[in-house]
């Protein structure tokens, strides 16, 4: 089962594709009100295709909730903002929620960041909010970096259609991420 954790407009289609195409989704975000809107049956922004997409996953039995999962993957789709002074990323979304992720997970977890941050972001937070958990990252945890690519106005047809780079320590790893974009053509 994965854990999509983030439900904005990157989260929500990832999550909705991989539900649709028989992959076991539970997607999760704090935001109250989103999480209910998603599971009175109604997306929470328009893109073409989404609604069609939303009922295919709904059927296929996602599931929102704002409660983090216990599970074996997680993909991280917070926000990463742009602060204009610094001009720099800030990662503290990110690092919160793998924060959470690490507190909830069991051993052999694979974490996915999808959010957009660079490999330097990974190494400088990422890699330390799993590592203060006592997690040992290629043997405790498998921590895979894949930032999604797709953008307003076309997000379904991109979903299916755009290259992405996944990095891993090991191929294998990375595999696992490639094996849930198996929708593509
Ligand atoms: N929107 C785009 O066009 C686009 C395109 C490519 C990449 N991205 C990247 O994708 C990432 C996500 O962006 P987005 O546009 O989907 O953001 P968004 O603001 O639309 O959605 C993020 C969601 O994450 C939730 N959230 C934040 N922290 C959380 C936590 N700790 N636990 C649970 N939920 C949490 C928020 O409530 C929100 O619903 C960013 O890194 C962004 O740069 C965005």
């Amino acid at each position: 089962m994965i854990n999509v954790i983030g439900l904005g407009y990157i989260g929500l289609p990832t999550a909705l594709m991989m539900a649709a195409h028989g992959v076991d989704v539970i997607g999760t975000d704090y935001n109250k009100e989103l999480v209910a809107t998603l599971n009175a049956g109604k997306t929470t922004f328009k893109e073409d295709g989404l609604d069609e997409l939303f009922a295919e996953a709904v059927q296929k039995g996602i599931q929102f909730t704002t409660e983090y999962q216990v599970t074996d993957t997680y993909i991280v789709s917070v926000p990463t903002p742009y602060d204009k002074f610094t001009k720099k990323v800030d990662a503290c979304y990110v690092v919160s929620a793998v924060k959470s992720v690490m507190a909830i997970c069991p051993k052999g977890a694979t974490v996915v960041i999808e959010s957009t941050v660079s490999p330097g972001t990974i190494d400088k937070y990422v890699r330390p909010a799993i590592e203060e958990n006592g997690f040992v990252i290629g043997e405790d945890i498998h921590l895979v970096h894949a930032p999604e690519r797709i953008i307003p106005g076309n997000m379904v047809y991109e979903l299916y259609h755009n290259n992405r780079t996944i990095g891993a320590y090991d191929p294998v790893i990375a595999d696992r991420r490639r094996s849930y974009v198996f929708y593509r053509a």
